[in-house]
Formats: structure tokens, C-alpha cells, sequence
């Protein structure tokens, strides 16, 4: 899985960087706090796997906050595909009737991903390879069309650095924009009314990679291309310089699609070597970031606005405390682990009320 911070190294476990970690972040936990969708005018969504339905604090904190729901796993081709291409919709059925059982609007996570597939469409002559890329697509759609909003169609088709687009199996079997095209020509097809992403990672923390990824959108476009929506996955950097993340979204706003911030989580972790900052200082980092996204996403004309999703609904939930590099401390979400709201909620409320 790529590091999100690659202008970063990794955290060497020096003493000095160890002991500058300092104990976890030192801004009291708020009190109980207003349902997020009640305050925001526009979705707020949350990630989630199906192993956390019967999870009563996640439920409660999802439950409460949340209006929008993006499988976290279960709708990717890993959870579907099976290795003779056949497809298992088992666990997808199961997020999607959470969705609908809980008034969730149901965002559809990914269908073509440089990161998965590559096994079960190796050594497929073209005409297999194209036939069962579409296949599995318009299956795919096709099934849950009228309960998903939209669906991240192409997930993370720029290179790691922003020096063009990535290579893989699905580029080399049916080419790097053509696979692209292909892909939301054959899901609009199998669902006209849903609104079909682009999606990305570090478009804010990269100012070359996220101009890479608009000059994708642009050339897509020109070529007819039904990419209904922009998705900034916002993994942020808390070190960023101030305005970057507001000038991409501008940016990205002006070929007036629907923008979703589809996947934000800011990890306070620090990736340099030494970090003497106090676990305040860094967390005084994050929330101007996180504020600053927020506050560009509202900038947006609200039919832009196709929602705010955070990855994870607590701290906890957080794919980041998996991580190897995880020192037990990481608060990237709006909820700790036992649902009291973070400084992040209050960073986010305050924006998103803001509109
Ligand atoms: C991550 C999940 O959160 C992890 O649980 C899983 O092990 C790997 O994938 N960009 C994406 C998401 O588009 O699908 C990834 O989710 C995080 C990076």
C-alpha cells in the first residue's frame, strides 16, 4: 500500500524521535456534540467494513453522524472477483442493504484499481481480457444500480510522483487512457444516473501529481469521456504549506463537476526523522489542514458538493492504526476511539455549518 507522505521518510525508531512523540495529543475531548448531516447542507459520508455492523459504538457514531456510506472493502474487486473471474457479491449485498436499511446513501468503492485483479486476468488473450474487464463492470453496476449514488470508477490512475499516469495490468491490456475511457464508457452505460469518479490520493500533498490528475480530467472530457465527478481521497499531510489544498480544490471545482472529498483521515504521525513538535503542535497542524479542506469544499457551489467523507469513524476504525508504523497514539479522524468527538469533529462541524 503506498505511503501517502512520500516526500517523507519513515519515522526512524531513534530515541530522540521516540521521545519527541511525547504522550497522545493534549486538547481535552469535547463533550457530546450535534449530529454532523444535521449540521452540514450537503452529505456527509463515512467508510466502513461489514465486520462493524454489529459493532454497537461504531454503529452509534455512524448512525448518528453520518449520511452517506462508502464500503471500506467489499465492493473492490478483491472481495468480488474470485480467481476464475466468476463474481461473489455476498459481502457487497451485505454493505449495500446496511446502506439501505440505515437511510445511507451508498457511495460505490472501486471498481478498476492498478492494485487488484492482476491475478485472476493474467495470461487472458485480449478478447478474453477485454470482454471479462467489461463483464465484470457492467455486472457490478449493473447490480446495484438505482441504490448507488456513484461509484468510484477509475481509482488512483496517476503515478505515485505525479509524472504521469501509472502502469499495470489493466493500462498494458487495454491502454493508459483507453482502459480509463473504457471503464466509464461501460459503467454509464449499465447505470446512466450514476455519477462516475475519477478518484486520486495526495492531489493536495502533491501540487504535480494533483495537476497530472486535472490534466486526466480535462483530456478524459475532451474526449467525450461520461466522467461525472472529481474524487480527492484527501489522505492529508498536516505539513503541507497553508493554501495548498485550497488552490487545488479551486482548481478542481472549475470544471464544474460534483467534488468529493472521499476518503479524509490526517494522521498525526510524523514521517521526518526528528519531530521536536509537541503532540499539540502537531494536532494545531492538523486541524488547520483539515480546517482548510473543509472550508474549500464549501467554497464550492453546493451542486459541487457531492459529499465530505472521512475514512473511518473512529480513530480506531482508522486504516492507519493497521499500519506497521502506527505508534498506538494516531488520532486522524473525528472520533476517538470510544466516540467522543475530536478536535477534527470541531474542525469540520464549524466548516461545514459554515455553508
Ligand atoms: C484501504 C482500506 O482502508 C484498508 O482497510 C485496506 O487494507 C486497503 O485499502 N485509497 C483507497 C482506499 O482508495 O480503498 C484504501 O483503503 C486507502 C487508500
Amino acid at each position: 500500500m503506498p505511503d501517502f507522505r512520500l516526500t517523507r521518510r519513515h519515522l526512524l525508531a531513534s530515541p530522540l524521535a521516540l521521545a519527541a512523540c511525547g504522550s497522545a495529543p493534549s486538547t481535552p475531548p469535547l463533550g457530546p456534540v450535534s449530529p454532523l448531516k444535521d449540521l452540514a447542507p450537503c452529505p456527509v459520508g463515512v467508510c466502513g467494513m461489514s465486520g462493524q455492523f454489529d459493532d454497537a459504538g461504531w454503529r452509534d457514531v455512524v448512525l448518528t453522524h453520518f449520511s452517506q456510506f462508502t464500503p471500506e472493502w467489499e465492493m473492490k474487486m478483491e472481495a468480488i472477483l474470485r480467481p476464475d473471474r466468476s463474481l461473489d457479491f455476498t459481502l457487497a449485498d451485505r454493505c449495500a442493504d446496511f446502506a439501505t436499511d440505515n437511510g445511507l446513501r451508498l457511495h460505490g468503492h472501486a471498481l478498476i484499481w492498478y492494485s487488484q485483479g492482476a491475478e485472476a486476468f493474467a495470461g487472458l488473450d485480449r478478447k478474453t481480457f477485454a470482454a471479462d474487464y467489461d463483464r465484470y463492470i457492467r455486472e457490478v453496476v449493473t447490480r446495484y444500480r438505482g441504490r448507488t449514488v456513484g461509484w468510484d470508477v477509475v481509482n488512483e490512475a496517476v503515478a505515485e510522483d505525479g509524472d504521469g499516469l501509472r502502469t499495470h495490468h489493466w493500462s498494458e491490456g487495454l491502454g493508459d487512457i483507453d482502459h480509463i475511457r473504457r471503464a466509464f464508457d461501460v459503467a454509464h452505460e449499465a447505470d446512466p444516473e450514476s455519477i462516475l469518479f475519477l478518484n486520486d490520493y495526495n492531489l493536495e500533498n502533491l501540487p504535480r501529481k494533483g495537476a497530472t490528475f486535472l490534466k486526466l480530467v480535462e483530456r478524459l472530457l475532451k474526449a467525450g469521456t461520461p466522467l461525472g465527478g472529481i474524487g480527492s481521497q484527501s489522505h492529508l499531510d498536516i505539513d503541507i504549506p497553508d493554501g495548498q489544498i485550497t488552490a487545488f480544490l479551486r482548481e478542481a471545482g472549475a470544471f464544474g463537476l460534483p467534488v468529493h472529498v472521499s476518503e479524509l483521515d490526517a494522521s498525526l504521525r510524523s514521517d521526518s526523522r526528528i519531530d521536536l513538535r509537541s503532540a499539540g503542535e502537531r494536532q494545531a497542524r492538523q486541524t488547520a489542514r483539515v480546517t482548510e479542506l473543509a472550508q474549500a469544499f464549501m467554497a464550492l457551489p453546493p451542486e459541487q458538493r457531492y459529499a465530505f467523507t472521512v475514512w473511518g469513524a473512529r480513530d480506531t476504525d482508522s486504516w492507519l492504526r493497521r499500519d506497521e508504523r502506527d505508534d498506538g497514539r494516531d488520532s486522524p479522524l473525528l472520533f476517538d476511539a470510544s466516540g467522543t468527538a475530536t478536535p477534527l469533529y470541531d474542525a469540520v462541524a464549524g466548516a461545514l455549518a459554515s455553508g
